[in-house]
C-alpha cells in the first residue's frame, strides 16, 4: 500500500482534523476505541482527534511500561485531565521487563517491546473493554524506516504484511500516518494541545530502552533515567529537534574518590533536524557540555565517563538502539 504524504505546507489543518474526526467515526461506529497515549505529541495528537470523534466511546490507556522517563506517567495525566480527557494508567512494567531479560540485540528488544505492547497489554485491555479499535500515531517516516529496513519503528504492521486483526484480535487506526513531525505539530496546535506538548521533542516508541545499549534491565533504565534528566534540563532551551542520554554496555577505567573504578559510560546525543530523516548534531557551546557533563558524573553513582556524539545521521541513526 503506497500512503500518499501531505506535507507540512500544504497542510490545511481544519480540513484535516474534520475529515479524520469523520473518519475515526465512521470507522469506529457504535463500538469502543482504545487509545494508548505516550504523552509525545503523535499520540496526543490522536487521542484528541479520538476523543473529539468518539468522546466516551473512547478509553484512554496510559501504559507504566518501567521505561518511561521521570515523573511521565504523573505529568501527562494531569495535562489531559486539565483538557477533559480521563486516563487510565495501567501497571505493566514487569512483564516488559521480563520481555526484555536478557536480550541484547537491538532488533529483538524492539520486537520484544512490540510484542508485550500489542500482543500482551494492549490485546488484554481491548479484550476487557469490549474494544475493537487501537487508534495509535504512526507516521510516514516510521513507516519509511521500517519499510526500509533501517529500523523497526514499535508501531508498524500492515506495511510489513502483518495483519493487526489476524496477530493481535483487533484492528489498527491510523490518522496521521501521511503526516511527519512537522505536519503533526501543526495539527496538534490547531487542536488546542499546549506548547509543551506540540512542541515536544520526540519520544521513541520503545523509550529509554532505545536508549540503552546491552541489557535492559530497572537498574540499567534507571541509570538512563537519571542521565536524560539532567540532559533536558539542560537542553530544553537550545531549540535542537531531538536530545538524548544513552548507557554503554563497555567500562572505562575511571577514578572515583581517589580509588581506581571501572565505571559507566553515558553518550550524549542532540540533533538538529527537520522531520528525522536526516539530521546533524547541534553545535553546543562548551560550556553547556561541560556542566552536562558534571552534572552527571556527580549526581549519577559510577559513572565515569560523558561523551558527545558528533556524527550525522546517516550513517547514524539518532537513537542508539
Ligand atoms: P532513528 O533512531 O530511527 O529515529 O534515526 C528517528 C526518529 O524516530 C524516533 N523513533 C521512534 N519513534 N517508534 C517511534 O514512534 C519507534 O520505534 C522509534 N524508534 C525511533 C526517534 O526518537 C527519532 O525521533
Amino acid at each position: 500500500m503506497s500512503i500518499k504524504e501531505i506535507k507540512a505546507s500544504e497542510l490545511d489543518p481544519e480540513k484535516f482534523i474534520d475529515e479524520k474526526i469523520e473518519e475515526i467515526s465512521k470507522t469506529v461506529g457504535e463500538g469502543f476505541g482504545i487509545s494508548a497515549l505516550s504523552g509525545g505529541v503523535d499520540s496526543s495528537t490522536v487521542t484528541i482527534l479520538g476523543h473529539k470523534a468518539l468522546g466516551t466511546k473512547l478509553k484512554v490507556y496510559f501504559i507504566d511500561n518501567g521505561i518511561m522517563r521521570q515523573g511521565e506517567a504523573e505529568n501527562i495525566i494531569s495535562t489531559f485531565g486539565s483538557l477533559g480527557v480521563t486516563v487510565e494508567r495501567i501497571n505493566a512494567q514487569e512483564k516488559f521487563f521480563s520481555a526484555l531479560k536478557g536480550i541484547v540485540d537491538p532488533e529483538k528488544k524492539r520486537e520484544a517491546i512490540t510484542q508485550t505492547f500489542y500482543k500482551d497489554v494492549f490485546a488484554d485491555i481491548l479484550r476487557e473493554s469490549n474494544a475493537r479499535y487501537l487508534l495509535q500515531g504512526t507516521i510516514l517516516t516510521d513507516v519509511e524506516e521500517t519499510v526500509a529496513g533501517i529500523k523497526r519503528q514499535h508501531n508498524v504492521f500492515e506495511q510489513l504484511g502483518i495483519n493487526p486483526e489476524e496477530a493481535f484480535g483487533y484492528r489498527i487506526v491510523e490518522p496521521l500516518i501521511q503526516l511527519r513531525k512537522d505536519g503533526v505539530r501543526i495539527i496538534a496546535k490547531s487542536l488546542g494541545l499546549p506548547e509543551s506538548i506540540y512542541n515536544r521533542p520526540p519520544f521513541p516508541g520503545p523509550a529509554l530502552a532505545a536508549r540503552v545499549i546491552g541489557e535492559v534491565t530497572p537498574e540499567r533504565v534507571e541509570i538512563v533515567r537519571k542521565a536524560t534528566e539532567i540532559v533536558e534540563e539542560e537542553l530544553e532551551n537550545t531549540g535542537a529537534f531531538q536530545y538524548m542520554a544513552i548507557l554503554h554496555n563497555d567500562r572505562v577505567t575511571g577514578i572515583i574518590e581517589g580509588k581506581r573504578n571501572f565505571g559507566l559510560q553515558i553518550e550524549i546525543r542532540c540533533w538538529d533536524s527537520l522531520d528525522a530523516r536526516v539530521a546533524t548534531p547541534t553545535n553546543l557551546p562548551y560550556d553547556i557540555l561541560s556542566k552536562i557533563s558534571k552534572r552527571i558524573t556527580s549526581e549519577i553513582d559510577n559513572v565515569v565517563s560523558v561523551t558527545y556524539n558528533i556524527s550525522c545521521k546517516p550513517p547514524s541513526t539518532m537513537e542508539a538502539v
